[in-house]
């Protein structure tokens, strides 16, 4: 799987498909600490949404809101009571809205394709190689946008190399990955570009099976636990979560990390100095802005939460935001802090479905953060551009990060 770095990767402009993100709230964190000090969990919507941005997934059902960490955990840890099988409409079946001993099975199948060993390899064959690639692209100029240069690129170049499909076709998949993103705001499109997604992986899957390779594809396509393996439609279904889980989440947080970074200088100093800091600096990035403000579940029996009755049906939002910010948890948890003292975050989820990809992304996080400091010394904001900001409810990060080095 090593590639020539003379190969040119055809550029596809993310910011083209500008209806892909939902909301463009900047600092949701004030009204959700409000809304959590009324209470852990509510009924209603979050207080975020203005009439026209919130989307009533299940039209006619009770809403409710889990805002403190205790009520997020409690949703998330209780799978008998609460299901995801409300988001089969939007992504397709995937292992997302299994439950149960299917949930068990194929969590384990696919797990079997992220192991240490995998992660290893990947580390050591194609991280480092993706990252020098897109950063000698500016390094000589002494200023970047890094969103655009850098972390937007990084994790579906990562993902397409563990993939194994061939660099004539990143520009073709990244597109299609963020048109299936936005099939919440342009239904069409995003199931168009799903349906693209299965036709050209039924390809890939063919030509892995007729010769196996070392790459995740052929993995998944052989792997057997207690006698099972994964059927075709059971890999499409992973490969299509695996952009939305793996590229969408991890662009986005690693922007959030060097927006915290570059905005408390001071602590991006010390990080540079101390490579001990990196672990903590990422950790406390994804506790503080993490990429995805929130989940969704839906009821599927009465249950008590922090004293609150949900009903059946209800819908409820869990807010990773709110409960990463809880103050029965967190000192001043509004403050960017590299060296807080560390307790677990719930931004990679809680309980069964929690993220079969959170290693590998700490570690694409840590290999992009360590090579950015080894390369682009005195990293810092572009002044001639207006202060960086975060923006999206659903999703996350900063839209542009202009910087100086060297
Ligand atoms: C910073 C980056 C990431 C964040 C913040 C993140 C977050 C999450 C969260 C919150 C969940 C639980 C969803 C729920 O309970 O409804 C989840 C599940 C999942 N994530 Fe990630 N993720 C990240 C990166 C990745 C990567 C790199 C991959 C794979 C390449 C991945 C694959 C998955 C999969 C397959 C699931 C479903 C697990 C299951 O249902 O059992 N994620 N992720």
């Amino acid at each position: 799987m090593t590639e020539s770095r003379a190969e040119i990767v055809p550029r596809f402009d993310p910011f083209e498909l500008q209806d892909t993100i939902l909301g463009d709230i900047r600092d949701p964190f004030p009204a959700l600490a409000a809304a959590r000090r009324r209470g852990g969990m509510q009924a209603g919507p979050p207080d975020l949404f203005d009439d026209d941005s919130e989307i009533d997934i299940a039209p006619g059902a009770p809403v409710f809101t889990a805002y403190s960490h205790d009520a997020v955990t409690a949703v998330l840890r209780d799978p008998d009571a609460f299901s995801s099988s409300i988001l089969a409409d939007i992504l397709g079946r995937t292992i997302l809205q299994m439950g149960g001993d299917e949930h068990r099975r194929h969590r384990a199948l696919v797990s079997h394709a992220f192991r240490t060993k995998a992660l290893a390899r990947w580390e050591r064959d194609l991280m480092g190689l993706v990252v020098d690639e897109l950063i000698d692209q500016f390094v000589d100029s002494g200023r970047a946008e890094l969103v655009r240069d850098l972390t937007f690129d990084f994790p579906v170049q990562v993902i397409a190399r563990i993939l194994g499909l061939p660099r004539r076709d990143y520009p073709m998949f990244q597109r299609r990955s963020i048109e299936m993103l936005s099939i919440l705001v342009n239904p069409d499109r995003g199931k168009a570009a799903a349906r693209a997604l299965d036709e050209y992986f039924a390809g890939v899957l063919e030509n892995r099976r007729r010769q196996p390779s070392d790459d995740l594809i052929s993995d998944l396509s052989v792997t057997e636990v207690d006698g099972h393996t994964l059927s075709d439609d059971e890999i499409f279904a992973f490969l299509r979560l695996l952009l939305p889980a793996g590229v969408e989440t991890t662009y986005r947080s690693s922007g959030n990390l060097l927006y915290a970074l570059l905005t408390h200088p001071d602590q991006l100093r010390a990080v540079a100095a101390d490579r001990s800091l990196v672990t903590p600096a990422i950790e406390e990035g994804l506790r503080w802005e993490p990429p995805i403000l929130f989940l969704i579940r839906n009821a599927i029996r009465d249950a008590e939460v922090c004293g609150t009755t949900v009903p059946d049906r209800a819908i409820v939002n869990v807010c990773i935001g709110a409960a990463n910010r809880d103050e029965s948890r967190y000192d001043d948890p509004d403050r960017f802090d590299v060296l807080r003292q560390s307790r677990q975050h719930v931004t990679f989820g809680w309980g069964p479905h929690m993220c079969i990809g959170m290693h590998l992304a700490r570690m694409e996080t840590t290999v992009a953060l360590n090579a950015v400091l080894d390369r682009l010394p005195d990293l810092r904001l572009d002044p001639a551009f207006e202060p960086p900001f975060v923006q999206g409810t659903a999703f996350r990060s900063p839209p542009a990060l202009h910087v100086r080095f060297g």
